[in-house]
């Protein structure tokens, strides 16, 4: 193999950017709009609540409600732990990587030690995270259909989607 056909086999595009859409995803909105916004919600494909988010330069889209209880990942604030990008959820403090949906969570060396030493362990992935791709201008989100369960897919019903929205707070100003 040359050395210009490894290059082309193992550079692959930008997945944030293409020419055209993929062809099972699904139009979220303006670049312009959600990059403002930092973030924004949708219901993808009239089955999916989802998440997507703006940070760092980089998108990032998940299911919206939390794999711990269905909180609104949406109000969570985001986080670097152990050099990982997380969002907070709101309800219960749950790290969750914005990457890989993972639950991230301190774990404690020896409980009798003074002081404490922690360190930072992965649940592994929880929280179904999807694809997006940025096409001249327009953001798209390919959903995850992968048949392994992942628990945040629990969230994903019409009775969670009806309860869960009654109960949200009112999204804090963007600081
Ligand atoms: S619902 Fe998200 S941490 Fe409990």
């Amino acid at each position: 193999m040359s050395s210009e056909e490894e290059t082309s086999q193992t550079s692959s595009p930008p997945s944030s950017s293409s020419s055209s859409p993929p062809p099972a995803s699904h139009f979220i909105g303006k670049t312009d709009d959600i990059v403002k916004a930092g973030r924004t919600t949708k219901l993808v494909n009239g089955c999916r609540d989802v998440l997507i988010l703006y940070h760092q330069g980089q998108f990032h889209a998940m299911d919206m409600r939390c794999y711990h209880a269905g909180g609104a990942l949406q109000y969570g604030d985001i986080e670097e732990f152990n050099g990982r990008q997380c969002i907070v959820c709101p309800w219960h403090k749950y790290k969750i990587t914005l990457a890989e949906g993972e639950g991230l969570y301190q774990a404690v060396d020896n409980p009798t030690a003074k002081p404490l030493r922690t360190y930072w362990c992965s649940k592994g992935v929880k929280q179904r995270i999807h694809k997006v791709t940025e096409v001249n201008g327009d953001v798209y989100v390919t959903l995850n259909d992968s048949s392994e369960a992942i628990e945040s897919d629990v969230y994903q019903t019409e009775k969670y989607r009806t309860v869960l929205l009654k109960a949200q707070p009112k999204p804090k100003p963007k600081t």
